[in-house]
């Protein structure tokens, strides 16, 4: 299933990770100072945005040499007041956003950084984004919203300051706190295998963000949120990992950690077992390109590798990967995943008591290479080599009428790993969610994020106040208010939405070729549910 790739995955990757700046922290500006028992951070005070920043919070233990594949632990305490004031380090990427080229910024991500943090394998931080500077006024009052921002990238890559809070917050009118997050990547995230279980922890990556919702849970009082009041959001592998928190521990979360759930173009490749031959065959090749090979403890002799080491492999196997898919991904480990997502879904046991789920309308374009020459039936067995032929051959027939070979390949990478998942997570929260339809064209993937990381230095290509309001305001109103139709702006155009499940309601974000905005309610297509329905039957062979 493994071919070689060529740089188009990089372009791809770099899509997934955009490279941002770091908002030009002015040291010389200060601002408050937090302790949160095990160190204080002195934050930065930003007087324009009325914002007051709080950059590289160690929330975990750096996960080096022995923590290496572990599940996070606690950081040390630290004396002394640690300037708040510059992004965390990234954690390793593959396909290195760090290589972007023209077709990253046409795309619109959402960046106004210059400089990209260095990686480091001591990337276990959080940023905190609070309105004005004084941090706990309104704790008697329960305190502020609180929303928490998980970057997407596949798994690979992506990191926090690529996504700057500051501009939710300022979404929200500087109503809330965010919360930015990092966690471990690609084979240091999630690694799997047969050794990792015996010896590590499998889904590193998904343990750090369950830890830095705990620090959220533990210490967002003393910025002002409310711990009660917390909402998870993300887009992508971010709305992936999202779903995740969703489904963890049989969708019974104790204590919760968070209540509002919002997924933009949720991620949800195949999701194996930790031992399964794909995963299994990840490890093994790790362990062979690390030199590890003849080691009787090869997890031992990982641990000890040095980082730039284990860093080439992770980086060259990402890329050998099937063009659009993702080898370092999260598994069912029979402890904190416990099965397969659409299974928990199934049974309605969720963790999260509402629900904004938005989509794109042509998702799958990106991750289907231009000059793709795969029949549809090779490329289904490509993207999902446990499908029967039969299976596949069904799959051909519904999507045969979608255009050429190519065309139909990107309808299917896009239902199956992004749209129709979406719908699954809609059917568990009937009448308690919602569903978006960003569709600006050309809507691909990752196109919707820029409207709500927009700030005025960074303007999204369709530059209209009026729709980046009522885009952006509606996943602040249910993190505000668990309520998409409570506004807080009487400038937000949004008419009364539905919730899903009344008439299968959407609401569309679009706009006219006269450039006008078009936020209307509409009807799900009836054909993208026949073809979801017929991906939901075959979900134990696309191991999602
Ligand atoms: C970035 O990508 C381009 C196009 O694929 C490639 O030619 C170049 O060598 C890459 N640069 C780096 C630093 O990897
Ligand atoms: C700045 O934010 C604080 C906290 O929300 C608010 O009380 C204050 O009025 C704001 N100042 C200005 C100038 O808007
Ligand atoms: C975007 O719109 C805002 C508000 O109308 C305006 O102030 C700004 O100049 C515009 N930016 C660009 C680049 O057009
Ligand atoms: C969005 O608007 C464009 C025109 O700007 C139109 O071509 C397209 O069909 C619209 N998409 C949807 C889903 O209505």
């Amino acid at each position: 299933m493994l071919r070689r790739i060529d740089w188009i995955i990089l372009w791809l990757i770099a899509l997934l990770c955009p490279i941002i700046t770091s908002t030009a922290a002015n040291t010389n500006v200060t601002g408050p100072t937090v302790d949160l028992g095990y160190a204080q951070y002195q934050g930065y005070f930003d007087a324009q945005e009325n914002i007051t920043s709080f950059l590289s919070i160690r929330y975990a233990a750096p996960p080096l040499e022995n923590l290496r594949f572990q599940a996070p632990q606690p950081p040390a305490v630290q004396s002394g007041v640690q300037p708040a004031t510059q992004n965390p380090n990234i954690c390793y990427q593959t396909g290195s956003g760090t290589n972007a080229t023209a077709p990253v910024s046409s795309y619109g991500f959402n960046k106004r950084q210059s400089v990209t943090p260095p990686a480091s394998e001591d990337c276990l931080f959080l940023n905190v984004f609070v309105p004005g500077t004084v941090l706990e006024p309104v704790i008697s009052a329960g305190g502020l919203p609180v929303l928490v921002w998980i970057h997407g990238g596949g798994y690979e890559a992506g990191y926090a300051a690529e996504d700057n809070g500051a501009d939710l917050l300022a979404d929200s009118l500087n109503t809330m706190v965010v919360v930015v997050i990092q966690y471990r990547l690609g084979a240091f995230g999630f690694l799997s295998g047969n050794e990792i279980k015996a010896q590590g922890a499998l889904n590193a990556g998904l343990l750090d963000q369950t830890f830095a919702l705990q620090w959220v849970q533990d210490h967002i009082g003393l910025f002002g949120g409310d711990k009660a009041h917390v909402t998870i959001w993300g887009e992508s592998a971010g709305a992936g990992s999202v779903l995740q928190h969703i489904i963890a521990n049989g969708g019974n979360t104790q204590p919760p950690l968070f209540y509002g759930a919002i997924t933009s173009s949720v991620f949800l490749p195949s999701k194996y077992y930790y031992n399964d031959r794909v995963p299994q065959t990840f490890y093994n090749e790790v362990v062979s390109m690390t030199g590890c090979e003849s080691s009787a403890d090869t997890f031992t002799c990982l641990q000890n590798v040095d980082a730039e080491t284990l860093q080439t492999a992770n980086y060259d196997l990402a890329g050998s990967a099937f063009y659009g898919t993702y080898v370092f991904v999260p598994v069912v480990d029979g402890t904190f995943i416990l099965e397969r997502p659409t299974v928990t879904l199934a049974k309605g046991q969720v963790n999260g008591q509402v629900l904004l789920a938005v989509s794109n309308q042509n998702e799958g374009n990106i991750f289907v290479p231009v000059d793709e020459t795969l029949t549809i039936t090779d490329y289904v067995s490509q993207l999902f080599p446990d499908m029967s032929s039969l299976q596949v051959q069904e799959a051909a027939y519904i999507y045969q009428d979608y255009g050429n070979a190519l065309e139909q390949a990107i309808m299917v990478v896009g239902d199956s790993i992004f749209v129709c998942p979406t719908y699954y997570l809609l059917q568990t929260f009937t009448g308690r969610s919602w569903k978006g339809f960003f569709a600006i064209p050309p809507a691909h993937h990752g196109q919707d994020s820029i409207y709500y990381f927009n700030s005025p230095s960074n303007p999204p290509p369709y530059n209209n106040t009026q729709f980046i309001t009522a885009f952006a305001q509606s996943f602040m109103s249910l993190a505000k208010y668990y309520d998409v139709n409570r506004k807080f702006d009487p400038t937000n155009i949004t008419p009364y939405w539905d919730k899903y499940d009344i008439g299968e309601t959407e609401m569309l974000f679009n706009r006219t070729a006269a450039d006008v905005p078009v936020v209307v309610p509409f009807r799900t297509d009836p054909a993208q549910l026949q073809r979801c329905a017929f991906w939901s039957t075959v979900t134990s062979m696309t191991a999602q």
